[in-house]
């Protein structure tokens, strides 16, 4: 019997990722304002993860003995909806004894004080890192046994992510658009992070994990890089900038430190080359 796995999020980023690769599971995924979604043997409940009861429900329905959550991100303009979520989810699989896999943030931390350890302090400077923040103490407190996993900028090979496509699409007008060279960010590719994520929800590790890239590039590197990868040329309007002389208030270097997951994780971490290779590979 394959263990079974919920995924939140399900039609999300990740959450889509998490649930194509998910094969030595019965994986089910939530759905929230997603009208439908259809991936092969997988199941999708309608759930809004902020009602109590709903997920009462749904885990009776499920009986999952692993959870992912990947819900509740910086997209969709509910930042609200981030720390009550995750609260929900972290009672809810403590009383039922289920894994809890709680995807976090680099923005926990203000980018002055890298490389950021897992025993770094929190330093939220913008509403989305302050409620991942907020989120990550709920969980703590309300499931000791769960894991909480800092990730960064997730890039994805086989099409564009937002960003890059977001990247992409500016070099077909001319307007202005500026990569930061002083932000600093340890990318990882969102399939290995997948493969990192269900190696965990089989494994025994419990606390705060920090899950990127070995590398740390400034956004107009990693930008240049993907777009070399997409065969898009840079265009004028694509332009270098400071985050520092735009008078931003953004994290300046977020670089973590994931030695601690290179050590325990058979999955290695890789650089942004080995995954451009990897892609090279038949697509499983
Ligand atoms: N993407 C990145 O670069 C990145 C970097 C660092 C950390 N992370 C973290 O990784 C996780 C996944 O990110 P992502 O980019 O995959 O996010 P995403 O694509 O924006 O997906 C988030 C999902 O959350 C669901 N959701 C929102 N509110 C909900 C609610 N009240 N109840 C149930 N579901 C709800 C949405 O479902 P519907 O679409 O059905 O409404 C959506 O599919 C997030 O926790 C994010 O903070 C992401």
């Amino acid at each position: 019997m394959k263990p079974r796995l919920l995924v939140t999020g399900g039609a999300g980023f990740l959450g889509t990722y998490l649930l194509k690769q998910a094969k030595a599971f019965t994986a089910s995924g939530t759905l929230h304002r997603t009208a439908a979604t259809a991936l092969p043997d997988i199941t999708f409940h309608v759930c809004d993860l902020e009602q109590p009861e709903e997920v009462r429900i749904l885990l009776d329905r499920v009986r999952p003995e692993i959870i992912i959550h990947t819900a509740c991100s910086d997209q969709g303009g509910n930042l609200s909806a981030i720390p009550p979520a995750a609260g929900v989810m972290a009672i809810q699989s403590a009383e039922r004894h289920i894994r809890f896999i709680h995807l976090s943030t680099d923005q926990v931390f203000d980018g002055t004080a890298a490389p950021y350890h897992e025993t770094s302090p929190t330093s939220p400077i913008n509403p989305y890192g302050q409620a991942k923040a907020q989120a990550e103490d709920l969980v703590r407190s309300l499931n000791p046994q769960a894991v909480i996993v800092r990730t960064s900028l997730l890039y994805d090979l086989r099409s564009p992510d937002r960003q890059t496509y977001q990247l992409i699409q500016t070099t077909q007008t001319k307007e202005l658009y500026r990569l930061f060279t002083d932000e600093f960010r340890c990318p990882i590719w969102v399939e290995n992070l997948v493969d990192a994520l269900l190696e965990l929800a089989n494994n025994t590790y419990t606390g705060i994990l920090h899950l990127c890239g070995p590398e740390s590039f400034n956004r107009w590197e990693l930008g240049m890089k993907l777009l070399r990868h997409f065969k898009v040329r840079p265009t004028a309007n694509i332009q270098k900038g400071t985050i520092k002389d735009l008078g931003l208030v953004r994290p300046a270097n977020l670089t973590l430190d994931s030695s601690i997951a290179q050590e325990f994780l058979q999955t290695p971490l890789l650089a942004l080359s080995e995954s451009f290779q990897e892609t090279q590979k038949p697509h499983p």
